[in-house]
């Protein structure tokens, strides 16, 4: 791991965007990196689903584009960084973490994502935490979008039925009685409204790392990461 050595040293900050299909594991590459860096790990799932949480207390339905955009006027959401550089999602004053990873917000959050207004919102937030750099984020535009401009773009896939078996098991240990069948629906679900939207799809170009982890273990992930990282800072660098 002398890779990650070095580019723990560097003094250089970039930003380093994760994007990829739902529940790849990019939460837990973007963690590792941003430990292994000192940076500030940035959850961009998680305040769609954060504003997917308000819709659905408001009882607004989620197709309606119109009421959508108006209940986005009575949102407040804050994105602390915990001691552990770790975003924490503040819904309306209240800490939400909890909450937003049931399958009711998983089944909706898609559908609130399409939403243009939205789209905005959110972006405007990310950019600005990402003006100083050092930032790890991961979701579906951050690196065609949100930093069009970052160093390094890693585009994550894995096969479907590891994704599910993934999410399965985070979900039964968040307490959610669920079948895998059932997950793996939402999963392709979700995937096709991500890849088909109009507005910032989830698309691969030629500027992205492609990593493949459906038999890659963690420690593997995050060494081919800081590689990348590495030849990023050195490219900076020179
Ligand atoms: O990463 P996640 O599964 O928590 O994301 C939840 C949903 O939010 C997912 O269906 C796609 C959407 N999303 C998005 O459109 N853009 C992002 N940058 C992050 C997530």
């Amino acid at each position: 791991m002398v890779q990650g050595k070095s580019a723990r040293r560097s003094q250089i900050k970039i930003n380093i965007a994760i994007d990829g299909y739902s529940s790849c594991g990019k939460g837990t590459l973007a963690k590792a990196l941003a430990k292994q860096l000192d940076y500030i790990f940035i959850d961009s799932g998680a305040m769609y689903r954060a504003v997917t949480l308000h819709m659905l207390q408001l009882g607004v339905d989620v197709l309606n584009e119109t009421d959508v955009t108006d209940a986005l006027q009575s949102l407040k959401l804050s994105c602390l960084i915990n001691k552990q550089k770790q975003t924490e999602i503040v819904l309306n004053g209240k800490e939400v973490e909890s909450e937003i990873r049931g399958l009711m917000v998983a089944s909706k959050v898609s559908e609130v994502a399409k939403i243009l207004a939205v789209r905005k919102k959110l972006v405007a937030i990310q950019q600005e935490i990402g003006k100083n750099k050092g930032v790890v984020m991961d979701g579906r535009d951050i690196g065609t979008v949100v930093f069009p401009q970052a160093e390094v773009k890693i585009f994550m896939t894995a096969n479907s039925a590891v994704r599910a078996n993934r999410r399965f098991k985070e979900l039964i240990a968040n307490g959610d009685s669920v079948s895998l069948e059932t997950v793996r629906k939402n999963i392709d679900q979700r995937d096709s409204i991500d890849t088909s939207r109009e507005h910032s799809p989830l698309s691969l170009s030629s500027d992205y790392c492609i990593l493949d982890n459906s038999d890659l273990s963690k420690a593997k992930q995050l060494e081919i990461a800081l590689e990348w990282v590495n030849d990023a800072l050195n490219a900076t660098n020179s």
